[in-house]
């Protein structure tokens, strides 16, 4: 069936993260975030697409500072409750009754009970338009990242989706549909991707973790 070209991201099943910000006044905000992707495996880069009538982008442009949270679905409650439009003094953690993880790297808190946290710096900041609306492409330097050890394997990084339960969405017409990850048994090296069969960035992973 032929869809409308404007539905592609219903058609992505999307992380569901949670950003959590200060503002300058020490202020704390969350607000959850699917537009946000990796960039390439070598960098410790991570782009997040906002609108520009967001608080989040505010204290980020003010701060330079964000938390990538990786909520599991037993936070799904917090969802609507972080994405309603509240004023900017209201603290998001009390709205939403999450509690607040201290950071190492930055000063934005983290949420309590997910199963990663990515502390980062603004890296890069690009303002766009598209159609007269205004939004940024922000990059985000991940300058601090933790997991939690109970679903973590550090003999060989992998981690465990199926304890996790990362929140991931599709949508539909009328709204999200949210969902999680099963593994479905299959594993390929990233060498096999290479003709040599190494991965050149293979020394990356070998290096301790801090
Ligand atoms: C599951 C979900 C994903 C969302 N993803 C984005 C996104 O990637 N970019 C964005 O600008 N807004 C996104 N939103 C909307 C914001 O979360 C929402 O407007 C929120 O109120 C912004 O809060 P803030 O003004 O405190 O930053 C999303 C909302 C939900 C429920």
């Amino acid at each position: 069936m032929k869809l409308k070209n404007f539905k592609r991201e219903s058609l992505i099943p999307l992380p569901v993260t949670l950003i959590s910000t200060v503002s300058e006044d020490g202020i704390r905000n969350i607000a959850p975030y699917s537009c946000v992707m990796p960039i390439l495996r070598p960098f410790d880069l991570v782009c997040v697409a906002s609108a520009k009538m967001r608080d989040t982008y505010v204290n980020i442009d003010n701060t330079e500072e964000f938390v990538i949270n990786m909520p599991g679905v037993d936070l799904v409650d917090a969802v609507i409750p972080t994405s309603s439009h509240v004023p900017f003094d209201v603290n998001e953690f009390e709205l939403a009754n999450l509690k607040e993880r201290p950071s190492k790297k930055v000063k934005a808190p983290g949420i309590e009970g997910c199963y990663a946290w990515m502390e980062c710096k603004l890296h890069s900041m690009h303002e766009e338009t598209y159609d007269g609306f205004p939004y940024l492409l922000i990059l985000g330097k991940v300058v601090h990242l933790e997991v939690d050890d109970d679903i973590y394997n550090p003999e060989d990084g992998s981690w465990d989706v199926e304890k996790a339960k990362p929140l991931m969405m599709t949508e539909s017409n009328q709204g999200m549909h949210f969902c999680t990850v099963n593994d479905i048994g299959k594993f390929e090296p990233f060498g096999a991707m290479f003709e040599d069969g190494k991965d050149p960035l293979s020394w990356m992973y070998e290096k301790k973790e801090d």
